[in-house]
């Protein structure tokens, strides 16, 4: 073993980044290719509730513990009249959906989605149009989900058959509205006065709901960082978070260069961050501004079927990546890169949830099933609950294509103190050789170590399909604890969560 083959992380309960928000594990679901139909949503499937929810693809998001998703796009919402989803089902209008090119049914709207969030033990984050629409239709969207009663949309909510509010806390004011392929696309400064007008106006409404104003739809965007800057000029006051969106892929076939993709996300967070801080000086503000890192993922692999995809289907297979090992690390490092910023970045979706760039697939009238990205989305999501620490690291490094001095090893750490947990995520970046890791624990010394789970495979590119699970953890990971110091072999290309709790008298 080699001193490029050894790392060192130094974990102290006094390192503290930041509580982290459950909100940080969220998820997304669009009107887009079969995330709703045929996803959460098929009517006479076997294994269907009443109201025609799957239940085997509710058992799957349960199990990940999402805590948020958001609702109803994405694109899709910059032309999306939300009272066409309202009211008995059989009088909603078939639409044109502009932004995906498909025919929207209608047969889930927001009371639906509302009744499904609460089955899958979720909170709904709700988007409103201001694309084609605006303040009024926002306005009125939220007294519809959230007035008690007493006028005129909330009474038509009671008689659509909710008395009760559906309560939403979480808003986003409008969808990637930077974008010129965005319906509405608007400049910084036409955006940032809607989205200052509407925030005012819906806090009118309800002011204990939280606003997300659109930041960039990604960091190669011209206008990007300007874009925030400007939005933020418009709207610091009255807003609570600035959204960032971000894809990844491996187009080249270098995955060493992709594995290091997160120190390029790294530096997009650091950078939207500065921007809020300067926006915070330039207004002598006291507020703090967040971020809610609301797309994330990967998506590349489908780019080139859906180009053959004809328009105006209902629920066609849009977007429907099939993710290798390597994607699951690559995903695994993006959320240890969410839990290292947990002091800023206060919510965040993998985008999506199910059958759309999704760690759940199901086969229409058959099984749902998990992608490779499903289990490190799981073990953070569920084990990921609690305060951020800073661990301290030393690893050997490498430099690929666009990238230089990338640390072989990645890492994050979470303490729940309330129930004596801590647990450390750790990924061997090295493709071809193990990685010998001495973790210092001495701070937690009445804990013992209980599970060292690993996700591994030979073949970089193996993918799971429904018939055949290839790549899913194990908890024989070997770790041991002894005098304050954890040892493991991280195995070439490895992601590695380690458990430790309080010791059982
Ligand atoms: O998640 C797919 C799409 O990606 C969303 O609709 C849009 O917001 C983003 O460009």
């Amino acid at each position: 073993m080699t001193d490029q083959n050894r790392a060192k992380v130094t974990i102290d309960s006094e390192f503290k980044i930041g509580e982290i928000d459950n909100r940080l594990y969220g998820s997304f679901i669009e009107h887009l290719g079969r995330a709703v139909y045929g996803g959460i949503y098929e009517l006479d499937h076997p294994t269907s509730t009443e109201q025609g929810f799957r239940q085997d693809v509710l058992d799957l998001v349960r199990e990940l513990q999402v805590p948020i998703v958001r609702y109803p796009g994405g694109n899709m919402v910059s032309a999306y009249n939300w009272e066409d989803g309202v009211g008995p089902i059989a009088e909603r209008p078939k639409k044109l959906e502009l932004a995906w090119r498909v025919i929207e049914p209608n047969y889930v709207g927001t009371n639906e989605f509302a009744d499904w969030a609460k089955l899958a033990n979720t909170e709904v984050m709700m988007a409103v149009n201001l694309g084609t629409r605006g303040i009024d239709a926002a306005r009125n969207l939220l007294e519809y989900c959230n007035h008690p009663g007493g006028s005129y949309w909330s009474d038509l909510r009671k008689s659509h058959g909710y008395k009760d509010p559906h309560s939403i806390k979480t808003w986003c004011l409008g969808n990637e509205m930077d974008g010129p392929w965005q319906v509405g696309h608007k400049t910084a400064d036409e955006y940032g006065r809607l989205a200052l007008e509407t925030a005012k106006a819906m806090r009118l409404v309800d002011p204990t709901i939280e606003l997300v104003a659109c930041g960039s739809s990604n960091a190669n965007m011209p206008t990007f960082p300007e874009w925030e800057a400007t939005i933020l000029d418009h709207t610091y006051e009255e807003v609570d978070y600035l959204s960032l969106h971000q894809y990844y892929g491996n187009r080249s076939g270098d995955s060493a260069n992709y594995l290091a993709k997160t120190l390029e996300m790294d530096q997009f967070i650091k950078t939207v961050v500065a921007t809020c801080d300067y926006i915070k000086a330039k207004k002598r503000s006291k507020k703090t501004m967040f971020l809610s890192f609301d797309e994330w993922n990967v998506w590349f692999h489908s780019n080139q079927a859906d180009q053959e995809i004809e328009p105006w289907g209902i629920a066609p297979p849009q977007l429907e990546d099939v993710y290798t090992f390597e994607d699951a690390l690559l995903v695994g490092s993006i959320l240890m890169t969410l839990v290292r910023h947990a002091d800023r970045v206060k919510m965040a979706c993998m985008a999506q949830l199910v059958n759309v760039i999704a760690p759940i697939m199901t086969e229409t009238g058959g099984r749902a099933w998990k992608q490779t990205i499903f289990y490190p989305y799981m073990h953070v999501s569920v084990f990921g609950r609690g305060t951020s620490l800073q661990p301290v690291v030393s690893s050997p490094k490498y430099d690929s294509k666009d990238f230089t001095d990338i640390p072989y090893l990645d890492s994050a750490v979470v303490w729940n103190e309330e129930n004596e947990e801590l647990t450390v995520f750790l990924l061997n970046r090295h493709l071809n050789e193990p990685l010998d890791v001495s973790i210092d624990v001495r701070s937690f010394s009445s804990y013992q170590l209980n599970e060292h789970i690993v996700l591994e495979n030979n073949d970089l590119k193996a993918v799971n399909t429904v018939q055949h699970e290839a790549v899913r953890p194990h908890s024989n990971g070997g770790a041991s604890l002894d005098e304050g110091m954890i040892h493991a072999q991280l195995p070439k290309a490895s992601w590695h969560v380690i458990r430790l709790g309080a010791k059982r008298s």
